[in-house]
């Protein structure tokens, strides 16, 4: 995890990478003044060259400025200093991770005597670090070959002339950026490493030392309950499946009832028999994702020690075709009793996550249910990798969601639902068992959260949020690299923070 430090002033006298804000119009803020003073007018110059004039989110670099020890000095656009709020340092801060992780050891940013912002400093700073952090996130544990110029460097940043109370909001946000850091571990580890098991044992190692309350159930015990649909789309696999739940209460309070997250964990996607293509089937790995965004949003909550008592539950399994696996047309039971004919082994992550909603309302009778998932290529076709799509019964939980998301920009669009018997729901009635696991092409996403819907209790404010596109992006952001995102780690942290805390 990458160090943050506060310090009262910047050294003229460190040879570490410098970072100065300029305000919209190229105005200097007073450290970079002084930049500008110490190099006899280098950054100016350099600004008019690059045409830099401190557009918000942008970044110019001045190599080995003459007059200071600084190695580099960066000068980071605010835009109009009044709007500059936490989000922007985010970004400004992922940015230079970005530039910065194979170069340099350290980044010194100086927010001595910048004002005026929408935040206070001690605010921008510990968002600046925050977003540094987030980005500065590499797995390298595969790449034996590394050449010295690739490795990655950065292991600190320094906030100078920050006041101290953002020592503690620092603090809450490096364990919120551990558990967005946990899930992206997750996310991008290849389906022979993370496997039911093993994921199960990575987060166990992770979560317990933390004082999160671990449950295990393995396949005996998913028999003997009837967890027949879940059971289902694990028979064709050599790797068993696994429920895992993971339990924080930080309320002192052992009967409140709690925040329930689910998470879709098929740890890797063949389709089963209704077997994918082969082109890029490698993404599937990252089905898990639902699972590891629930496993690090417990990383985040129990690290930060949130007054809250969260549930996270997991459904894990692998969807392999083989001859014991599961045939279209097969018709499974349910926990929770209802039959689903299995049309096509590839909508398997509503067959696991039924069986979880059953097993977590049944076990710890939550308030609000919010379910993760990976589920349909359709929300990719709606929302492309911007916004995961919301569908909720809950009016109010959207509106919540919908404000969490855009505080830490892990945006969220409601997406339509039916009531029970309506019009979407009747698309996935079946002719020989309560309801089959397909509806038509048109819609898929929609069909999907219906069917999901019938396995929420009456009275629970539930949500299901389909990540396919959000859980990995083919493209660079401020906060990620292009790959493994994180998305919903931060979103849940700040829902908990705003309504299920206090
Ligand atoms: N895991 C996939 C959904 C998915 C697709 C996630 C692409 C990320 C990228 C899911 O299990 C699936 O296969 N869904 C099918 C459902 C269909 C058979 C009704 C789909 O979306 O095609
Ligand atoms: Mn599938
Ligand atoms: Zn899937």
């Amino acid at each position: 995890m990458t160090r943050v430090t506060f310090i009262d002033k910047a050294d003229p006298a460190s040879p570490a990478a410098l970072l100065v804000f300029v305000a919209e119009g190229g105005q200097l803020t007073a450290g970079a003044q002084a930049v500008e003073t110490a190099t006899g007018g280098q950054l100016g110059r350099a600004m008019k060259a690059a045409n830099f004039t401190g557009k918000k989110g942008k970044l110019m670099e001045l190599l080995a400025p003459a007059g200071l020890a600084a190695t580099r000095v960066l000068a980071a656009g605010i835009g109009e200093a009044a709007r500059a709020d936490a989000r922007l340092f985010e970004d400004l801060g992922g940015e230079a991770a970005a530039r910065l992780q194979t170069l340099e050891p350290e980044l010194v940013a100086d927010f001595g005597a910048l004002s005026g912002l929408a935040v206070g400093t001690d605010v921008a700073a510990a968002h600046f670090a925050h977003g540094l952090v987030l980005r500065n996130w590499r797995l390298d544990t595969y790449r034996t070959r590394l050449k010295d110029e690739q490795k990655p460097k950065l292991t600190g940043v320094t906030l100078a002339g920050a006041p101290a109370p953002a020592a503690d909001l620092t603090e809450r946000l490096q364990k919120v950026a551990d558990g967005v850091a946990f899930a992206k571990e997750l996310i991008t580890e290849p389906g022979n490493i993370i496997y039911p098991q093993s994921f199960v044992e990575r987060v166990r190692a992770k979560v317990e030392p933390l004082g999160v309350k671990v449950t295990v159930l393995d396949e005996q015990e998913l028999a003997k309950l009837g967890a027949g649909s879940m059971l289902g789309v694990a028979q064709g696999s050599a790797k068993p499946p696994r429920l895992l739940a993971m339990e924080w209460n930080g309320t002192g309070n052992t009967d409140a009832a709690p925040l329930a997250l689910v998470g879709k964990g098929v740890t890797f996607d063949t389709g089963g028999i209704s077997l994918k293509p082969g082109p890029g089937m490698e993404d599937m790995k990252w089905d898990m994702g639902g699972a590891g965004v629930v496993a690090g949003a417990m990383v985040a909550l129990a690290g930060r020690k949130a007054r809250a008592r969260v549930v996270g539950v997991c459904g894990l399994v692998e969807n392999m075709p083989d001859g014991n696996a599961q045939r279209p047309g097969d018709i499974v039971t349910s926990l929770s009793g209802q039959t689903i004919e299995v049309l096509n082994t590839d909508a398997e992550g509503r067959l696991v996550l039924n069986d979880c909603f059953t097993w977590t309302q049944t076990n710890y009778r939550p308030r609000v249910m919010i379910d993760f998932a990976t589920l349909t290529g359709a929300i990719i076709i709606s929302l492309a990798h911007h916004y995961a799509g919301v569908f909720t019964n809950s009016d109010d939980l959207w509106g919540k969601l919908d404000a969490a998301g855009k505080a830490v920009n892990d945006l969220v669009w409601r997406q339509p639902l039916s009531e029970p018997g309506g019009h979407y729901d009747q698309l996935i009635e079946s002719t020989i068992a309560d309801m089959k696991n397909l509806g038509p092409r048109e819609g898929g996403s929609i069909t999907a959260a219906q069917f999901l819907q019938r396995f929420v209790d009456e009275g629970v404010e539930w949500a299901h949020i389909d990540i396919a596109g959000a859980v990995w992006r083919p493209k660079a952001a401020p906060l990620h690299d292009k790959g493994a995102t994180g998305f919903g780690v931060r979103l849940v942290d700040r829902l908990v923070a705003d309504h299920f805390e206090g």
